[in-house]
């Protein structure tokens, strides 16, 4: 991917992923968000600072309540920051959307119960036919073709399912199912929430290489939050380490590892590396003290 820029390990005070000087795909900067008010206030996110260029795979890491959501769902315009900005190739949140600049695989995956599988994920395009596709790309960017969803469907396993309701779905199942619906709008900009969380092992081994694929192909940033240290150290550019109370960034590490990363990468000494750096530092973001503006 031509676009995408590798960058130094960035310390929590300025994290930036990618080369500042080229277009900015997401930029967040002092954005806040506190839930509830007064004695019952919660600090979600607290001065978070992230740039992030074109093209790059950043995943977020952190312990359950920092805040990864959050900062996802700001991006995809669900929340709004009490404080600072987000802006999606220079335009809010809001534009983006409009734009249709924005995939999201939420957490949960929030399918439409009454419309079978192969439905709910050619829903959107059924939607946005008539739209007409605004891109904040340069204007000579010749539009991206449909992708077959049918075939997408077939490649995540769901063959046999596409006539399924979601009810009738195993909870991996219906992720994959919001896998294929965000994928196949193939966005700018591609937000995933813990995507593969509810898959076995090698189901879900086979769907990081499929995305890795697929990114490759469609050339879209994404940003990936995870629990996972082998799969955020796999899968991306950079990590982004968050810490709870308050919801912060405390650390950017750069994955300098070579594409394409097959299986086989994961048993080497360099992969390891980078498992045990992430490990060491999401161990120091538990221990680490509340801090009033530690990012
Ligand atoms: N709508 C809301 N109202 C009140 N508090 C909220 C709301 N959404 C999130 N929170 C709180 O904000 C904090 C951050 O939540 P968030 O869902 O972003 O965490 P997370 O890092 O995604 O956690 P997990 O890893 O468990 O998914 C948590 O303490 C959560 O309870
Ligand atoms: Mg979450």
């Amino acid at each position: 991917m031509g676009s995408k820029t590798t960058s130094s390990t960035t310390g929590p005070a300025t994290p930036a992923t990618g080369d500042e000087t080229t277009t900015t795909a997401i930029r967040i900067a002092g954005a806040s968000k506190v839930y509830g008010s007064g004695q019952n206030a919660l600090v979600a996110l607290d001065g978070v600072d992230l740039t992030i260029a074109p093209g790059r795979f950043v995943s977020v890491i952190g312990p359950s309540g920092c805040g990864k959501s959050t900062l996802l769902r700001m991006i995809a315009n669900l929340e709004r920051p009490d404080a600072g900005e987000v802006e999606i190739f220079g335009a809010s949140p809001d534009a983006a959307c409009e734009a249709k600049l924005i995939g999201f695989v939420p957490q949960s995956p929030a399918l439409l119960p009454w419309l079978n599988v192969l439905q709910n994920v050619t829903l959107p395009h059924r939607v946005n036919r008539a739209a007409e596709r605004k891109r904040s790309r340069a204007a000579s960017a010749s539009p991206r073709s449909v992708p077959d969803l049918e075939q997408l469907l077939d490649d995540v396993g769901l063959k046999d399912a596409m006539h399924k309701l979601p009810a009738e779905l195993s909870g991996g199942m219906q992720q994959r199912t919001a896998i294929v619906r965000a994928l196949g709008l193939q966005p700018e900009v591609l937000l995933m929430d813990e995507p593969f969380s509810a898959l076995d092992e090698f189901t879900r081994e086979a769907l990081q290489e499929q995305l890795l694929d697929l990114w490759d192909e469609i050339a879209t940033t994404v940003v990936f939050v995870t629990h996972s240290v082998t799969e955020a150290v796999r899968l991306s550019d950079t990590v982004v380490v968050m810490a709870p109370r308050p919801g912060r960034i405390v650390d950017v590490v750069d994955i300098d590892l070579p594409r394409p990363r097959s299986a086989e990468l994961l048993k080497t000494p360099e992969f390891h590396h980078f498992e045990d750096l992430i490990r060491d530092r999401l161990q120091a973001a538990w221990r680490s003290p509340e801090l009033p503006n530690a990012a």
